[in-house]
């Protein structure tokens, strides 16, 4: 199969939503990454994104909306907590879990009785799922294990052959994917960090809970509220070690990691700001100097250019938790397979 990737305009969106309409996957802009597009309703279109993805069955796909009268034929009740956060955030980086109807086939939920839906702020997106006329399933654009996908070029390099079109809207604004919550219980729950930050669900609802599972690994055989906890996502090939502590002491850390790591015949990186003086080691910008907004926008294709680099050993300074901090974090925590190291203890 050709993939072309084509402009996200009016015609561009028509093209892409007659391919939607015929059962077909498209590589579809948002404003967090780019999604893989097919139509939530038909099981077959689903399977292949499955297919595109290599993604383990037992992974619920999240399902975007343009309005939000389409919701009543989703979901068969919408908990009052969801209704306030979708008045403040909707449309946006914000995904709600909700009971599920008979309507969406098993295979996009992964046979489970609940939904993610959200309603993605980006124009084009919602253009495509308005001429498509359906509910459209949309997980990131990546092969499955591999960083999400922020331009249109990261989709064409994981996703050439495999569909037949990508609809280019440019870099992603946000750059880490939307907040998960979890709205069917007692207490909202974030089940996956995003730019709408539990600080600001906390002033919408006065209450929020952070599942334990977003700054630390699973144990062995432990059970998770969302399947995607369990899967080592944004693995760079390079071991990316991460360091807290005073910012000085971090970097003489990092860049005495980074010459023993040389030394010893590697190819060794700093993830961290270009701005200062790292002696002129290696560095791949991620905007971070404690700007949390600007290293969300960097954070997956600088994981993907430690991958084309051939980098070996990449060293990185933590974020604080706070606002879209923790999103951040919990993407550089997974790449690193939560390897954080404080700086100044083994010196
Ligand atoms: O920003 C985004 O959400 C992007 C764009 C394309 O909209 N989509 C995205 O989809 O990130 P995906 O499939 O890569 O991530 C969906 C996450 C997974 O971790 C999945 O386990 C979780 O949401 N999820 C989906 N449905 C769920 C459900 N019913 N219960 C719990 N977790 C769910
Ligand atoms: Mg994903």
């Amino acid at each position: 199969m050709k993939t072309e990737v084509i402009r996200a305009d009016a015609d561009g969106i028509r093209r892409g939503a007659k391919l939607i309409r015929a059962g077909e996957v498209v590589g579809m802009p948002t404003e967090t990454v780019y999604g893989l597009a097919a139509n939530a309703l038909d099981e077959n279109a689903v399977k292949k994104i499955f297919a595109a993805k290599g993604r383990p069955a037992d992974n619920p796909l999240i399902v975007h909306i343009a309005s939000e009268k389409e919701l009543e034929g989703l979901v068969t009740r919408v908990p009052e907590m969801a209704r306030a956060l979708m008045r403040a955030y909707w449309p946006g980086p914000m995904t709600l879990i909700m009971p599920k109807t008979e309507a969406i086939p098993a295979i996009v939920t992964a046979g489970g009785d609940t939904v993610g839906i959200r309603m993605p702020e980006s124009e084009a997106a919602r253009a495509l799922i308005r001429e498509s006329g359906c509910p459209i399933a949309a997980p990131s654009a990546n092969t499955s294990g591999k960083p999400s996908p922020t331009t249109a070029q990261h989709v064409l390099s994981d996703m050439n052959g495999k569909i037949p079109l990508i609809l280019d809207a440019g870099a992603c604004g946000v750059g880490v994917e939307s907040t998960v919550i979890d709205t069917t219980g007692e207490e909202p729950v974030v089940l996956r960090p995003g730019a709408i930050t539990p600080e600001m669900i906390r002033r919408t609802l006065g209450s929020v809970e952070v599942d334990e599972h977003v700054m630390k690994p699973l144990a062995e055989g432990e059970a998770v509220r969302s399947p995607g906890m369990k899967y080592r996502h944004y693995a760079p090939s390079a071991r990316l070690t991460l360091f807290e502590g005073e910012h000085e002491q971090v970097k003489a850390e990092m860049c005495a990691r980074y010459d023993a790591a040389l030394k010893a015949g590697g190819k060794p990186a700093i993830l961290g700001n270009p701005q200062e003086d790292y002696g002129g080691r290696l560095v791949f910008a991620l905007g971070h100097d404690g700007n949390a907004e600007d290293a969300a926008v960097r954070i997956f294709a600088c994981l993907r250019e430690l991958d084309d680099a051939g980098i070996t050993a990449a060293f990185c300074e933590t974020i604080p938790l706070r606002g879209m901090g923790l999103a951040v974090m919990n993407r550089l925590g997974r790449a690193a397979g939560f390897n954080i190291e404080k700086a100044g203890e083994n010196t």
